[in-house]
């Protein structure tokens, strides 16, 4: 049996209902929570147990989120602290930031990345953490990208990251502000895909009191609080041309003005940028503008899709199972080598993020603790050697890769008729003989 006890968080929130959606997330993640409603609630309970993350509301009845964070920093430095605050207080979770805070979260709380930042401040302690133990794959693509960042971070330049949904564009950005000497000031990440548009310049710029109903208050913009630090445009394809201006004249003149104000202020703001979508095509389209796309696209870092290197996959199946085994509390489950044959055939159309939600489900489907090709439910049309037409750039070996294709149909044939060969043979319309020199060939028998 494991004994291994289960990771400790505390919740902070004055909202019975925040409470209890985070109890009962962190709840499935196996995770052991107790609850606070206030700053000395929550400093009685830290006195008492030993946690391993806080996640805080900002505003609380008898203080700020931000007295819980340097309190912890100063009694109880090994706790992790994210902070979950309300849209229109970004600027406070900047000063959460500065003051030591893991991450924060906006609200309404996307339960998604609610799970992915527990994840890593559970699992990635120390933002310092090694860049080749948090982007994984020994690939050569991948060792070229990590050590592109690496030469990057020291730079000022803007980076224009490009990948398909999935890759890991986001991780990249972070690893090039964490590996940056503004390491220590802000990373924002910035959806421009999910800000409406009206709204966009005054989350850019931020806004004077009064300049249209609904500024109840002066607020700064996002590039205001990214100064000194690093803003990701992510999604920045999303922009509309009239944002797009905009952005131009703040990135050429490193100043912003915000609606409703008067003056401009100097800003030092590192950009990054981040979309799927092929920025290229979408200037010649007439849907974005090129003087902005040359002045993003200085130094473009292509994210390569999972299946172009596949020799990755095992190792980061490995590293999702750990995680998920830690998260659990239980042992890791095991990976069959025929699940492993098909994971490495499998097209990944969503790349790792698909992964890691494919093994996630396997490994709570799974029964013995052993995932089989058919827990993994891989998406039919993906799967196979190349999923579709065959791309001769990626022919080396015609024969290796004819017998892939067999491999693969010969497994999906046996998974089929649950390992009955006949019934595989007839599937196929093999003699029985046939197929057994086959299985044996391919070490399936
Ligand atoms: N090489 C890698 N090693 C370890 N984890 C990775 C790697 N690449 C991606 N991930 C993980 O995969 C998930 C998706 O990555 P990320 O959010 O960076 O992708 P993205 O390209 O920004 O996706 P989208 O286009 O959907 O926004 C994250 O949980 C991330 O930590
Ligand atoms: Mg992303």
């Amino acid at each position: 049996m494991n004994t291994r006890p289960r990771q400790k968080v505390l919740i902070v929130d004055d909202e019975p209902d925040i409470r209890e959606l985070l109890e009962i997330t962190l709840g499935r993640m196996k995770l052991e929570t107790f609850n606070a409603r206030n700053v000395g609630e929550a400093q009685s309970l830290l006195k008492r147990e030993t946690f391993d993350l806080c996640l805080t509301d900002m505003q609380l009845p008898d203080g700020t989120g931000l007295e819980l964070v340097q309190h912890i920093q100063q009694r109880h430095p090994r706790v992790q602290v994210a902070m979950i605050t309300a849209y229109d207080s970004l600027e406070n979770a900047i000063s959460v930031l500065k003051a030591g805070a893991f991450d924060f979260l906006t609200k309404p709380v996307d339960l998604t990345r609610l799970r992915e930042l527990v994840t890593s401040a559970l699992l990635v302690p120390a933002r310092g953490v090694g860049i080749d133990r948090r982007l994984l794959g020994d690939s050569l693509p991948m060792r070229n990208l990590r050590k592109h960042i690496t030469k990057l971070a020291g730079s000022h330049a803007t980076v224009y990251i490009s990948g398909e949904s999935g890759s890991g564009k986001e991780l990249v950005a972070r690893l090039i502000h964490d590996q940056s000497p503004r390491a220590n000031q802000p990373f924002i990440a910035i959806n421009c895909a999910a800000i409406p548009s009206e709204l966009l310049e005054s989350e850019f710029f931020g806004h004077r009191k009064g300049s249209f109903s609904g500024a109840i208050e002066d607020k700064p913009g996002l590039f205001q609080t990214a100064h000194g630090g690093t803003l990701l445009l992510d999604e920045v394809a999303d922009l509309p041309l009239s944002m797009q201006v905009k952005l131009l004249r703040a990135i050429q003149e490193k100043s912003v003005r915000c609606v409703g104000g008067q003056q401009e202020v100097a800003v030092d703001v590192r950009i990054l940028c981040a979309t799927h979508k092929d920025l290229g095509t979408e200037v010649a389209a007439g849907r974005f503008r090129h003087d902005l796309y040359y002045r993003l696209n200085v130094i473009e870092l292509r994210v390569p899709p999972l299946r172009e290197r596949r020799d990755d996959i095992e190792m980061l199946a490995s590293h999702i199972l750990k995680r998920l085994a830690a998260d659990t509390g239980q042992p890791a489950a095991r990976l069959h080598p025929l699940a492993l044959d098909a994971l490495k055939s499998y097209r990944f159309p969503g790349n790792v993020r698909e992964l890691e939600n494919m093994l996630e489900r396997a490994h709570t489907l799974c029964e013995n603790k052993q995932i089989e090709a058919g827990d993994l439910r891989l998406a039919e049309g993906n799967c196979g050697a190349e999923g579709g037409v065959p791309d001769l750039t990626r022919i080396d070996n015609l024969e290796a890769y004819l017998e892939n294709i067999e491999r693969q149909l010969l497994l999906q044939a046996l998974e089929e008729t649950r390992w009955n060969r006949t019934a595989a043979a007839q599937r196929l319309n093999l003699s029985f003989r046939s197929m057994r020199y086959r299985l044996k060939k391919f070490g399936l028998d």
